[in-house]
């Protein structure tokens, strides 16, 4: 049986369902679906990643350049310039000792080097008991097997038969009911708690303002590895280059993606701390972490990441998202009067807007189909409308998105 898409089998899309849209072309903060339309990306390429806005000529060129001179060579005990240049300019700008970078193709596989680099860490130091990993409701960490074991969203796991043993989740920002589940479990059967420094995914769900800094504190008095996904909150979504950052904490591991190269090329990373790395160091020089994809660290990859870097930073576009940020949750919160609107939450350039209604998703459907009807892509997700813009985002492009959204949530009120 074909699907309305042909040989394409879409992922997170009904097979059966009708044609989706095409997207054909992207221009700065703007994409052109295939019928000539202009929409005003608030979803930065959909899924909060195109962070320096579309077309960047100046990716592209580095990247082909880049392509001309070695498109790949196995890392396999080889490197290349770029790997080593845009690990250390992570290492540069992460939180703290953060500064072993592994590179991935996604945020899911970054997340599932993360979960092994902490499971052979307790091997490596002669505990090899602390295998569990403990996490947090509505939480997202990818949809590999290990993303979904340690991910809060049950929709994602079910249909897919036994996951990762020692999983469970605890409820989002209750400092008091992830202490009762580490003494439950006994923290010598957990290897790491895992958690993003903002939900996003799971609705845009930001932390209490200490809950970070409790949830590091209580790993430290356990002596349990704290693992941040920040795939989405880092690169500077929140105002900061990371989560951590943002709420004064550094991880043991950290996980990123998306804003890396801006999705300009696929690419994740798992970056570690020192204690972390150093207790898989072996001066005998054996493979320690016996892990790795044969695209970690690709050069075209590391040139795009390299590219954002220098754009970011000359552009200030952490300082910009930071401000443009701050305008956006001001005229988000504007929404929260309308009738049809249960709550509007959100951090930095990540936004969302739920709907009222026992079942809402029919609702938020109607209301996404209706914004883009008037020129402007937010996400429909469930129970709430996404929007997580390009830091590129003017003011007066966030308000174009609050009042589009403001109009059409009040027809269907
Ligand atoms: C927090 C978090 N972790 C992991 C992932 C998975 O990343 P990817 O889709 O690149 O595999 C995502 C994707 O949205 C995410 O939001």
């Amino acid at each position: 049986m074909r699907s309305a898409t042909g040989a394409l089998w879409m992922p997170f899309t009904s097979a059966g369902g009708s044609t989706p849209p095409v997207v054909v072309a992207g221009d700065g903060n703007y994409v052109v679906t295939d019928d000539g339309t202009r929409l005003l990306d608030a979803t930065a390429g959909g899924v909060a990643c195109v962070i320096l806005g579309h077309g960047r000529t100046e990716i592209a060129d580095a990247v082909a350049e880049q392509l001309r001179t070695l498109e790949y060579h196995c890392l396999f005990g080889y490197s290349h310039p770029r790997a080593r240049e845009l690990a250390e300019a992570v290492a540069a700008r992460a939180p703290g000792d953060l500064d072993h970078v592994f590179f991935t193709n996604s945020g899911s596989e970054a997340v599932e080097t993360a979960l092994k680099m902490a499971r052979g860490y307790w091997r490596r130091v002669g505990q090899g008991s602390k295998t569990g990993f403990v996490s947090l409701h509505r939480g997202y960490h990818g949809m590999n097997f290990g993303g979904i074991s340690v991910g809060g969203l049950t929709e994602n796991r079910a249909g897919f038969g036994p996951l990762l043993e020692g999983c469970t989740q605890v409820p989002a920002h209750d400092i008091g009911a992830l202490e009762r589940e580490l003494a439950y479990r006994d923290p010598s059967t957990i290897a790491a708690v895992i958690m993003e420094p903002v939900q996003a995914a799971g609705g845009v769900f930001p932390p209490p303002e200490d809950y970070l800094c409790q949830v590091r504190a209580m790993c430290d008095r356990n002596d349990v590895l704290l693992v941040l996904d920040e795939v989405v909150c880092g690169f500077g979504r929140l105002g900061h280059w990371f989560g951590g950052h943002r709420y004064g904490v550094v991880p043991d591991i950290m996980t990123t993606a998306k804003g890396l190269t801006s999705a300009y090329v696929p690419m994740g990373a798992a970056v570690a701390g020192n204690r972390v790395h150093d207790a898989f160091v072996d001066p005998q020089g054996s493979i320690e972490l016996m892990h790795g994809y044969t695209y970690s660290g690709h050069p075209a990859a590391c040139t795009a990441g390299l590219k954002v870097i220098e754009i970011m930073e000359r552009e200030e576009l952490v300082g910009h998202s930071r401000q443009t940020g701050r305008h956006l949750q001001e005229r988000i919160g504007t929404l929260a009067s309308l009738p049809a609107v249960a709550e509007v939450r959100g951090e930095g350039m990540l936004a969302a807007v739920e709907l009222r209604g026992d079942s809402p998703a029919p609702l938020v459907a109607e209301a996404q189909r209706r914004i883009q009807a008037a020129g402007v892509l937010v996400r429909a997700q469930a129970d709430h409308l996404g929007i997580y813009p390009p830091f590129t985002f003017t003011p007066a492009e966030v308000d174009r998105v609050v009042d589009t959204a403001g109009t059409v949530l009040g027809e269907l009120s």
